[in-house]
């Protein structure tokens, strides 16, 4: 029997990896997983263990936060000893977080294929360190599952054509798996936090550029507190390293706990708007026909952009205003499903089946 480990950490993967987890469930190969502990808060990670039923980590490395080089550092040396003892055929790696490049790193130098899912994206800033890794693992990876056109035709020009695969995005099949279940709590979770239908917008901001840079962070909640003035309420589910950040005294602006992701989607699918720096939640927004506006100089969701229905507006509180009274005019229309057709997970394992069996080279 051929057996891969499923190496993640952060909460996006928790994410991706229900449906992958599902269908590799359903093929003769055994999946053995293995938790950095990079997110180690429960509304960061356990609870979406619970929620989503998924089964617990063979392997919690509990590595936690520290510097780059010293979270990834450990996180290496500690998978690094996994992989030696379970000898897998392949190990499947996440998005860009430093998880997914220690995972990649460990696996390669010990001449295990690496298996990269949500490859090919690019924002072409390497001073972010989501940049860094998601490049060095493409360069890695012998299965790239690339979520978009764009990401292809990106992995293309670096030179990667072998091993590369157009599957869709990952996280539409997790989108539709639970669609009944956080369609079912929209109104509950509407009422625990007062807000009504179409008549709120959500706001996430996690990145480094934003979260450890006080001027842009200062700018996004200026900006903020005038989209509040045109009579907009605001939720923030606050990622934990901004929540000493925000202030609590703005009113119409909500900051509360991060949400799990049956609430958080349920609060998507009735809000009127979305204000993020988050890769995940730009496509999420689209998925429930939200518009989005970004708070980022650069989108790795550049198809978003192209059919208006995502607005890249940096930091800068005037381009932030600009953006919500676009959207305020009813003037974002939304065009049918970019993103796969909901099979993404199967196609991975089915390509995966296929290499280990030796049908890819
Ligand atoms: C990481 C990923 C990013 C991904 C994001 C999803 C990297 C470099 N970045 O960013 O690509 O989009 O996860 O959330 O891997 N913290 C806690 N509790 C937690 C987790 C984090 O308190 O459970 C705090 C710590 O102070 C930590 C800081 O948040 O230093 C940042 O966490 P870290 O894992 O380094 O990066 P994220 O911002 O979460």
């Amino acid at each position: 029997m051929k057996k891969i480990v499923s190496i993640v950490g952060a909460r996006p993967q928790f994410i991706k990896m229900v449906p992958l987890s599902n269908a590799i469930s359903k093929t003769d190969i055994s999946e053995i997983v293995l938790h950095t502990g990079q997110h180690y808060d429960y509304e960061m990670s356990q609870i979406f263990f619970e929620e989503m039923r998924l089964k617990p980590p063979e392997y919690h490395l509990g590595i936690g936060s520290s510097t780059h080089g010293a979270q990834t550092g450990r996180m290496l040396e500690k998978i690094e000893e996994v992989l030696i003892k379970e000898k897998p055929n392949g190990v499947v790696v996440y998005g860009d977080t430093n998880s997914t490049l220690a995972g990649a790193l460990a696996a390669s130098k010990l001449h295990i294929p690496v298996f990269h899912i949500e490859a090919g994206l690019r924002s072409f800033n390497k001073k972010m360190p989501e940049e860094i890794n998601r490049v060095l693992t493409d360069h890695l990876s012998s299965l790239l599952f690339a979520p978009t056109e764009v990401a292809v035709n990106n992995l293309r020009k670096e030179g990667i054509k072998k091993g590369v695969f157009l599957v869709g995005d990952i996280m539409f099949d997790t989108y539709l798996m639970f669609k009944d279940k956080y369609l079912f709590h929209s109104k509950v979770v509407l009422q625990k936090f007062s807000l009504k239908e179409k008549e709120y917008g959500i706001v996430t901001i996690h990145r480094e550029e934003n979260a450890e840079d006080k001027e842009r962070f200062e700018s996004i909640l200026e900006g903020l507190k005038k989209v509040i003035k045109h009579g907009i309420k605001l939720i923030f589910p606050a990622h934990p390293r901004v929540r000493n950040r925000v202030p609590s005294d703005i009113e119409g602006l909500m900051v509360i706990k991060p949400l799990s992701y049956i609430e958080m989607q349920a609060l998507l699918s009735q809000a009127f708007v979305v204000f993020t720096d988050s890769g995940g939640l730009q496509k999420e927004a689209y998925f429930h026909k939200v518009p989005c506006i970004t708070l980022r100089d650069e989108t790795e969701w550049l198809e978003l952009e192209k059919i208006k229905v995502n607005f890249l507006t940096g930091t800068k509180r005037e381009n932030i205003i600009k953006a919500f009274e676009y959207v305020m005019k009813k003037k974002v229309k939304f065009k049918d499903n970019i993103y796969g057709d909901g099979n993404t997970s199967l196609k991975i394992a089915e390509l995966i089946k296929k290499f280990l069996e030796g049908e890819i080279k």
